[in-house]
């Protein structure tokens, strides 16, 4: 089925994925294509629309990058997003200048004015906050164009020239901050490019499932399962695209919560694929007896995994492909350079090197999280495993304080469960980003019935959060605080005293290890 196509042209802007990821929400077909491409290959692709992404140049820099000026023959409507709005004026007469400090440059949450009549802001609030980051503003607005936004600082914030479906805004409006963003994003696409909303997560799965089939053929496919959202969502994709030629090997290192295992196994039971469930509990309780150290679990437990894979994956022998779960947002991370090594963090990231295959394939790559759920819940995966909160590599391991023991692990593992079923219960797990149940290894004196006991202390833990890399701990309503105390303290053995962790990331990581 051919759809509506609408280019993000990709001028260098840390955001032009976020934009696509904005068109796609909007229910319109994008992609994302870098500034080079030739105005030939963009005409033969029809797009109702481009989009003009930011990026890190100024205009006048001989080495900034340049839009072609045939793009604005095209007939076809633009919206320049900041370096793309001046690029716009640029091009078609404006004048563009660096802002003098203090006057019209402008960084962060601004409050800004809008003209209600010009399509892009129709129906929307006529003032609110926009997000800025740019130093250069056009100075003089291009023939033709009129000025339709505008701040306290900067009288220039959009422009647009609606005869021939032309739009510059200075903000960025694919951000959150930026409060009718969204709007302005699917006013363009809609009253301005036309669009019908004629794209689905369905139409992307299937056309995904195409792209992997013409890819693979006929070759051998692996696919390390971790029972993570990403990494199950990646391997049903590959399971409905190429059946019986992926091998899944899924490690249970018996650090999993309760029936997580069994849940992961049951949700892969109705594709025809190799499913290898390499259980190695044993091993893992083994090497790790004694150890307390946390960043010694994770080494251990690191090395484990890629042992028990290899292990697994030689006796499959020669792949072709290596399947990742890698998403967006990972591929950004991976950008930032050389952060502090706070914790070392244990995934499958590292497999490439113990395993020959021949390509790795990252069916995942260009979607951001929900994104990935939705395709998920499309592929039929359980709502269990789509809606599934984020969870360490290392497992329980990095939840129990000091050594590790079976007894302490189905203890965790029940208090955990007791918790997130209280969670379900109150219908609150919307208003956390994770929650879970850690054991510590101190131990104080209670008393129960008549008599004094001297058991583990639980902690509970849930944060709110955006990226996981700052956290506030989640004000749950004391009702619920206690009926899970209360549950904990009488349904599992060997604990009698629970808190609860008010601690925000930082000063404390979210995890306790
Ligand atoms: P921290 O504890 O560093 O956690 O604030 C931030 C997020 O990362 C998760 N986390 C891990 N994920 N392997 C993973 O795949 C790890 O070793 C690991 N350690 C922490 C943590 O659950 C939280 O979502």
């Amino acid at each position: 089925m051919n759809h509506q196509l609408v280019i993000v042209l990709d001028f260098g802007g840390q955001y032009n994925q976020l934009i696509a990821r904005r068109v796609r929400e909007c229910g319109v077909y994008c992609e994302v294509k870098p500034y080079t491409t030739s105005v030939a290959e963009i005409k033969a692709l029809a797009p109702i629309g481009i989009i003009f992404t930011g990026g890190p140049g100024s205009v006048y820099d001989l080495k900034a990058p340049q839009a072609d000026p045939e793009l604005f023959r095209l007939g076809v409507p633009i919206l320049g997003i900041c370096y793309g709005c001046q690029l716009l004026a640029h091009n078609l007469g404006g004048r563009v200048t660096a802002a003098q400090e203090n006057t019209a440059r402008e960084y962060g949450k601004t409050e800004t004015f809008f003209d209600p009549d010009c399509k892009l802001f129709r129906g929307l609030p006529p003032q609110s906050v926009t997000w800025m980051s740019h130093g250069d503003y056009m100075e003089k607005v291009p023939e033709g164009f009129s000025l339709v936004a505008h701040s306290d600082a900067c009288p220039n914030v959009a422009i647009c020239d609606e005869s021939r479906g032309f739009y510059g805004v200075q903000f960025h409006p694919e951000v959150n901050h930026t409060e009718n963003g969204f709007g302005m994003i699917r006013n363009f696409l809609y009253k301005v490019c036309g669009a019908k909303g004629d794209w689905t997560m369905g139409d992307y799965k299937a056309a995904a499932i195409r792209q992997i089939r013409e890819k693979v053929g006929s070759g051998k496919v692996l696919l390390a399962l971790s029972g993570g959202v990403d990494s199950s969502v990646a391997a049903a994709l590959l399971a409905e695209a190429v059946g019986n030629q992926l091998t899944c090997v899924f490690v249970d290192h018996g650090l999993m919560r309760l029936n997580e295992g069994d849940e992961v196994e049951q949700a892969f039971a109705k594709w025809d694929i190799h499913f290898v469930r390499a259980n190695a509990e044993a091993l893992f309780l083994s090497k790790l007896a004694g150890v307390t150290e946390p960043e010694r679990k994770r080494k251990i437990i690191g090395e484990e995994f890629i042992r028990v894979f290899e292990a697994e994956a030689k006796k499959i022998g020669k792949v072709d492909y290596l399947v990742q779960g890698t998403i967006y947002p990972d591929v950004i991370e991976s950008g930032l350079g050389d952060a502090a090594v706070i914790k070392s963090h244990h995934n499958v990231g590292g497999l490439p090197d113990y395993v020959d295959f021949k390509e790795i394939i990252e069916p995942l790559r260009l979607l951001f999280k929900d994104e990935v759920r939705q395709l998920g819940r499309e592929l039929g995966l359980p709502k269990y495993l789509v809606m599934r909160q984020p969870f360490p590599g290392p497992g329980l391991a990095i939840r129990i304080i000091g050594e590790i023991t079976k007894e302490k692990l189905d203890t965790l593992r029940l208090a955990d469960f007791i918790f997130r079923d209280e969670i379900a219960k109150a219908h609150l797990e919307g208003t956390m980003n994770q929650y879970f149940a850690v054991l510590t290894n101190m131990r104080s004196v209670g008393v129960m019935g008549d008599g004094r006991t001297y058991d583990y202390t639980l902690a509970l833990r849930s944060v709110t959060t955006t990226d996981f890399m700052t956290a506030d701990w989640t004000r749950i309503p004391y009702e619920v605080l206690d009926r899970v105390s209360v549950r904990i303290v009488n349904e599992v053995p060997n604990i009698n005293r629970i808190v609860y962790d008010i601690t925000s990331k930082p000063p404390a990581t979210i995890e306790w290890e």
